[in-house]
């Protein structure tokens, strides 16, 4: 899609985090937006600086886990903006933790919100894509669905689902007008659901900015790129080395300190949880 402007774009996760960065960087192209979370009032305050740039944008607020609420946000984008011409499953959570310290109901939570969510959403919209003959669904996975890490299997687990829906749902759309693409971003310090720990990851896992993974979602829909890995440093020599000898990867993670890392945040979640 080379021109992105006067499109009509969904974009979940859109109330905090990465998410309104990517909503700046849709509107900056002149697209309008539909923006959904749960949080009402951050949602309005997106939805408000977003129209400021000059589109169309609206606040629907939504669980992306409930089957119900997903139909009606796409009724309410369609009364809103008419056709959704991309959408953007960004919506994710994420907890570091012992694997075994996290409920069933929390695993649960966690694959219906990061993996079944973005799929069953993408089943609404994708024949009204299909019939028009155009759409792209940008679909933002993470480095750790490259490359699980230990504290945050489940997650990994949900990524990795991520990339390869993507890869096969982006090989059975070739020739329809619609496309699929997957956004692998590193760890972010200053926004997103890590900011919390006010830290920086160890070098060697690498580290990106919220704007870097706005700019890849753009590329992603104008020069249709089916993977973008949002990361610098070193991570894909590594990525290739681990792929032909499985175990390097988690090798050199261990040893530069980047699974102490996760270690560290999943003990202190573990400190917050006992003072709730
Ligand atoms: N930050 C990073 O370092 C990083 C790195 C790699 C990948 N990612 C991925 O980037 C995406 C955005 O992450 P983030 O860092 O921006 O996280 P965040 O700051 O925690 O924001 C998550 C967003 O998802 C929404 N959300 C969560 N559960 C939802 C539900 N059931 N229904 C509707 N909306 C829901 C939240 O809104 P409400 O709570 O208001 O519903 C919020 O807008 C995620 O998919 C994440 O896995 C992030």
């Amino acid at each position: 899609m080379k021109d992105l402007s006067g499109k009509n774009a969904l974009l979940t996760g859109g109330s905090r985090g990465l998410g309104p960065y990517i909503g700046r960087a849709l509107a900056g192209e002149g697209v309008n937006v539909a923006l959904t979370a749960r949080s009402e009032a951050e949602l309005r305050a997106v939805a408000g600086e977003l129209a400021a740039m000059g589109v169309k944008a609206k606040a629907i607020p939504a669980d992306v886990t409930d089957v119900a609420s997903r139909t009606k946000l796409l009724d309410e984008v369609r009364a809103e903006l008419g056709g959704i011409d991309i959408l953007v499953n960004n919506a994710g959570i994420e907890r570091l933790s012992l694997y075994t310290r996290l409920s069933p109901e929390f695993i649960e939570t966690m694959i219906y919100t990061n993996l079944a969510a973005p799929l069953l959403l993408t089943r609404l919209l994708l024949p009204e894509m299909m019939r028009q003959g155009s759409g792209h669904i940008v679909t933002i996975s993470s480095m750790g669905g490259k490359k699980g890490s230990p504290y945050s299997a489940t997650y990994a687990g949900t990524k990795a689902g991520l990339i390869e829906w993507t890869r096969g749902l982006r090989e059975e759309l070739r020739h329809t007008g619609v496309s699929a693409s997957v956004i692998c971003p590193g760890f972010v310090a200053e926004a997103g659901m890590f900011a919390v720990y006010g830290k920086s990851a160890p070098r060697i896992a690498g580290e990106t900015t919220p704007e870097k993974v706005a700019d890849a979602v753009i590329r992603s829909i104008r020069k249709d790129v089916g993977e973008i890995i949002v990361n610098p440093g070193p991570i894909r020599p590594m990525l290739v080395l681990d792929a032909i000898h499985p175990g390097i990867g988690a090798w050199i993670f261990r040893t530069f300190g980047v699974y102490d890392f996760y270690r560290r945040q999943s003990e202190e979640n573990e400190g917050e949880s006992q003072k709730e």
